[in-house]
């Protein structure tokens, strides 16, 4: 989607309140846009869009529990409120956490799914009528590798991640004549914010090598959307190759994960919620 003429294109960044949402964020500020903050964080959301509103971007907070029905809805009022109109979404909000599986009850697979494959859907079909009838916008889906790398304890997290690149190849395929198109992100392990330098930090442990600091993440949105690019693959090296071997080879992504280190982090940091659970005390919900 090319820059407009005149004005501004407003975009929605779900997750905007830690992690690498923000980083998003300023992106897409940084490439001229109005944007939208979500998450649950309320206090964070209003830091970031004070930072950016001071920077000359138009900024607002709308927060919101995805996990929950009137989440979507709630995040689409509130950006329609307050610019009139969405030119772009980038559901970002997701996470983990990082339990083993045959331990798992329906409602904490379900929020998972909840959060990372049905918030999208959701956000995009609220979306979608408005921008068919300006014949303008773009979706942005933050998808993950986790579905081929095969990562331990995440059967719930990568079933939605490898659902959301489904999904956005066919919100592509329908729409993209009419102005409307998708991409997805989908990421290997980011270092410097989010879940996966924070279960680092948890384990003790440095983060695989085979990383990509946070900022990547950011421009690799813009070029999605401006571009109109179907997939980036954001690891180091030829990304989208190494995720066809992963296709072909289904072995492969859990000997990278041995080889990087990753096994190693999240085996310690299922081993370290899984202990305060068992004392019944909270274990986190999603995320770190
Ligand atoms: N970090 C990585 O290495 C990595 C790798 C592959 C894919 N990804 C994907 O990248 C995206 C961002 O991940 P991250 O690493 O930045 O994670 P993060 O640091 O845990 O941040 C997650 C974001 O999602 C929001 N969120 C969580 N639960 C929510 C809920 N119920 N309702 C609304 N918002 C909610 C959080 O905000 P609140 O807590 O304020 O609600 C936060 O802003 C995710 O989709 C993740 O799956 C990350």
């Amino acid at each position: 989607m090319r820059k407009p003429t005149t004005g501004r294109d407003v975009a929605i960044v779900t997750g905007a309140s830690h992690g690498i949402g923000p980083h998003i964020a300023r992106a897409l500020a940084a490439d001229g846009m109005a944007v939208v903050l979500t998450g649950r964080s309320v206090t964070q959301l209003e830091a970031l869009s004070e930072e950016l509103r001071a920077l000359g971007t138009p900024a607002t907070a709308v927060p919101a529990d995805l996990t929950r029905g009137e989440g979507p809805a709630r995040v689409w009022a509130g950006a329609v409120q307050a610019f009139g109109h969405v030119d772009v979404i980038v559901n970002n909000a997701g996470g983990d956490p990082i339990r083993e599986f045959d331990q798992m009850s329906w409602d904490e697979n379900h929020a998972i799914l909840a959060l990372n494959l049905l918030a999208p859907v959701e956000l995009t079909r609220l979306a979608l009528p408005h921008m068919l009838a300006r014949g303008r916008g773009h979706i942005v889906n933050i998808s993950s590798l986790a579905g081929r790398m095969g990562f331990p304890f995440t059967e719930a997290y990568a079933s939605a991640k490898d659902g959301l690149i489904a999904f956005t190849r066919v919100i592509r395929f329908d729409y993209r004549d009419r102005g409307v198109s998708s991409s997805a992100l989908v990421l290997g392990v980011i270092r410097g914010a989010g879940q996966s330098q924070r279960m680092s930090d948890e384990a003790g442990l440095p983060v695989p090598s085979l990383s990509v600091p946070a900022e990547v993440v950011g421009r690799a949105v813009v070029r999605a959307i401006r571009r109109d690019v179907a997939e980036v693959v954001v690891m180091p090296g030829p990304g989208r190759l190494v995720k066809a071997v992963m296709d072909l080879f289904p072995a492969f992504g859990p000997w990278m994960n041995r080889r990087s280190g990753a096994t190693a982090t999240l085996r310690r940091v299922m081993e370290r919620r899984r202990a305060p659970a068992r004392r019944g005390r909270d274990a986190p919900t999603t995320g770190s």
